[in-house]
């Protein structure tokens, strides 16, 4: 095919057709330009972009706080020197957390990056301790931790099978199965007994690969574009837990998407949904929310148990980033939280988004052909779409269902997020995700053009033959 001029100077999306962009936002709304048009529409961020808005756009006590914080702060490079604002922002991490959880942070660039330090941190964790051959990193089938090389490697998905002959060993990077009851609990099986199905079979792999050469085991808290928003059953994740504490291996969970306040009610990490204060994991890497896209931040925490051996070794964390802790960006953070603490708006998002997932679900459920399942916690859901409700059936690949209906959202006048490859490969779902400042009547706008916007594309597949 032959290219005249590329649409776009930006490497994202595909350079022939170009991206829409947006242009500026305010509270709930963008302003998003056609790609072909530039015609300019405000709608709804039912998505806030990849679940990463907070505080809605354009709030102009932000503004203030980024202009007061370009006045205080000045860069400082990590491996010659800190700042008092990534010492803040931890602080208030492990203040708001359970006593206990966490004791250090590492605040980085995004959540990508926040998992390759994640997997360095814990394997110096070991080879401080002499145990060195602990390098085998367990995480789950159809898992998202990010597009860098390390992140590719320990999840799974068309996103990492695409880059597989240069992602680490495979030998390396073992998979367990994913948790996703609608998909894999038998008929004939509870809940509890799927969830201790998967954790013998869980710890059979431990055994299998020898648990001295297990380094972690990496979790997605609330497993958001990978799967969809699938809560962990009851009990599922304290097993992860206690199979860690048994066998001596890292608890690592990746909150990049819902944690740092999107689901729950009150708080900031979404384990506290699911495990005891006690039970939190040894590492934690967070993002998104945590600058709620005004600034480019993310983290990993760090248990004191994982401190201990870094502080008795006298052990020097081993790779300091140009940008890791970057006080400008830490100073904003901490100023974006304290404002989300301050209005209570973890606590709305809880409200408004299990609201908001209750509509969905009344609205579809039963009614849409295509809706086999509609699933989420507080700020963070998703509608999985089939061609059967009966069998579950998946729809065709090529129809890329999930995306199709991304679009007719945005036609309507909302963002939402369409994702493909949820069930091993197919499968195709939408996630929501919008700003913790959400009110009743804007979850009820949502609720309604999602379901306008499904039943528009199933009144099209019955027409083109394909229901
Ligand atoms: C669970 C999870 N981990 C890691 C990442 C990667 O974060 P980033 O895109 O900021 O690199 C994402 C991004 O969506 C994510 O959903």
């Amino acid at each position: 095919m032959t290219v005249e001029k590329p649409a776009t100077l930006i490497l994202t999306g595909n350079l022939n057709t170009g991206t829409r962009t947006v242009s500026k936002g305010s509270g709930i709304h963008i302003n998003v330009k056609d790609k072909k048009t530039g015609a300019e529409r405000t709608i709804i961020d039912g998505m806030t972009g990849a679940a990463v808005g907070a505080l809605g756009w354009g709030d102009s006590a932000v503004i203030d706080i980024i202009t007061e914080a370009a006045k205080e702060t000045v860069y400082s490079y990590p491996a010659l020197f800190g700042n008092d604002y990534a010492q803040q922002l931890a602080q208030f991490y492990i203040d708001n957390s359970p006593p206990g959880a966490f004791a250090a942070a590492l605040w980085t660039g995004s959540g990508s990056e926040s998992n390759e330090n994640a997997l360095k941190i814990t394997y110096q964790y070991w080879k401080e301790q002499g145990k060195s051959k602990k390098t085998k990193f367990i995480s789950r089938k159809t898992s998202y931790h990010g597009y860098t090389i390390g992140a590719l490697s320990i999840g799974d998905s068309a996103r990492a099978t695409y880059f597989s002959d240069i992602l680490l060993k495979s030998d390396q990077c073992i998979k367990m199965d994913e948790c996703h009851p609608y998909r894999y609990k038998k008929d004939d099986e509870s809940l509890e007994e799927y969830k201790n199905r998967l954790l013998d079979d869980l710890e059979k792999l431990i055994l299998a690969e020898d648990p001295e050469t297990v380094a972690s085991i990496i979790v997605e808290t609330l497993p958001g574009s990978s799967l969809g928003t699938c809560p962990p059953p009851p009990g599922y994740l304290p097993g992860i837990r206690r199979l860690c504490d048994k066998y001596d291996i890292i608890f690592h969970l990746d909150e990049v998407m819902c944690g740092t306040g999107r689901c729950n009610n009150g708080g900031l990490n979404c384990w506290e949904n699911f495990l005891e204060p006690g039970q939190g994991p040894d590492i934690q890497v967070v993002g998104k929310t945590l600058g709620s896209g005004y600034v480019t931040i993310a983290g990993v925490l760090v248990s004191p148990k994982v401190k201990q051996v870094y502080t008795d070794k006298n052990a020097t964390i081993m790779g300091a980033q140009t940008y890791h802790g970057h006080g400008f960006n830490c100073l904003v953070a901490l100023k974006i939280q304290e404002r989300i603490k301050e209005l209570n708006l973890t606590a709305n998002m809880f409200k408004m988004g299990n609201y908001m997932g209750e509509l969905v679900g009344q609205k579809l459920l039963g009614k849409s052909k295509i809706t086999g399942d509609v699933r989420g916690i507080g700020g963070f859901w998703s509608v999985e779409f089939v061609k059967n409700t009966d069998t579950k059936e998946v729809f065709d690949v090529k129809l890329d269902i999930g995306h199709r209906i991304q679009d007719v959202c945005i036609d309507n006048g909302l963002t939402v997020m369409g994702m493909q490859g949820s069930f091993k490969g197919t499968g195709d779902h939408i996630l929501i995700a919008p700003s913790f400042i959400v009110t009743k009547e804007d979850v009820e706008k949502i609720a309604d053009i999602i379901e306008k916007s499904v039943l528009q594309v199933e009144k099209a597949l019955i027409a083109e033959g394909e229901l």
